[in-house]
C-alpha cells in the first residue's frame, strides 16, 4: 500500500557525465523509483551497470520504470499522487534543451512536464554547465566545451517553475537533503 506522495521519481537520461555520482546518491534514499530514458538503458551498461543488477541496489519497494510507451503511461503515477519529487540526474544537453521549451517525447522529459503542471518538485542535475567539462566516456577522460546554446539553457531552466537547477554532485547532494528535510524524511543509513 503506497501512501499518498510518498516516493521519489529519479529520472535517469543518456549521460556519462556524474552517471556513477548520480546513481550512488538515488541509492541512499528511500522510496524510490528509477524512470529511465531509452538513452538511459543503453548508457547505463556502457558504465558497467546492468539493469538486472540496478535492483538490489536500492530499497525495498524499488520499480525500474522504462520508456516503453508512445505516451508515457507511467507519468500518470504523478496523477495518482505516488511521488512528492521528481529529479532528473544526471541530465543530458537533450533533456535539459527539450525541457526548457516543454517537448516531452521521452519518459523524464514527461515526468517533468507533468510534474511541473501539477506543483510537485523537480531537482535537475544539468551537467553541460561549465565552459570546460572533463567528463569520463567509456574508456578515457574527454575534454568538452558546451557551446553557448548549452550554457543558456541551464539559465533559462532555472527559470521553470518548480525546478531547481543543481550543477555538481555536492550541490545535487544539499537539494535532496533540503527536500528530505521539508518532508521529515532521511536518507538511508544503510546500503543495500
Ligand atoms: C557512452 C555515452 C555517453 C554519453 N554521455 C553524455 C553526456 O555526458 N552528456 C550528454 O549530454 N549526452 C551524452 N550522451 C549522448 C546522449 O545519450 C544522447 O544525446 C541521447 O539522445 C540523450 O537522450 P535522453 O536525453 O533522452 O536520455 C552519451 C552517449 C553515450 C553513448
Amino acid at each position: 500500500m503506497i501512501t499518498a506522495r510518498s516516493r521519489f521519481a529519479w529520472c535517469v537520461t543518456g549521460s556519462g557525465h556524474y552517471l556513477d555520482e548520480s546513481i550512488a546518491l538515488a541509492q541512499r534514499l528511500p522510496d524510490l523509483d528509477l524512470f529511465l530514458s531509452d538513452a538511459a538503458e543503453e548508457v547505463l551498461p556502457i558504465y558497467g551497470m546492468k539493469l538486472e543488477e540496478l535492483r538490489p541496489r536500492f530499497a525495498p519497494g524499488f520499480r525500474l520504470v522504462r520508456d516503453k510507451t508512445a505516451s508515457a503511461v507511467p507519468v500518470g503515477m504523478l496523477y495518482d499522487d505516488v511521488y512528492h519529487t521528481v529529479v532528473i540526474a544526471p541530465a543530458t544537453s537533450n533533456t535539459v534543451a527539450k525541457c526548457v521549451v516543454g517537448i516531452s517525447d521521452t519518459l523524464p522529459t514527461n515526468m517533468f512536464a507533468q510534474a511541473g503542471k501539477l506543483g510537485i518538485p523537480g531537482i535537475v542535475f544539468a551537467c553541460d554547465t561549465e565552459p570546460v567539462v572533463v567528463t569520463k566516456s567509456p574508456h578515457d577522460w574527454v575534454t568538452l566545451r558546451p557551446r553557448r546554446l548549452e550554457l543558456d539553457n541551464v539559465q533559462r531552466l532555472r527559470e521553470i517553475d518548480f525546478c531547481e537547477v543543481v550543477t555538481s554532485p555536492a550541490e545535487l547532494e544539499a537539494a535532496i537533503g533540503r527536500r528530505l528535510d521539508a518532508l521529515s524524511l532521511a536518507w538511508n543509513t544503510s546500503s543495500s
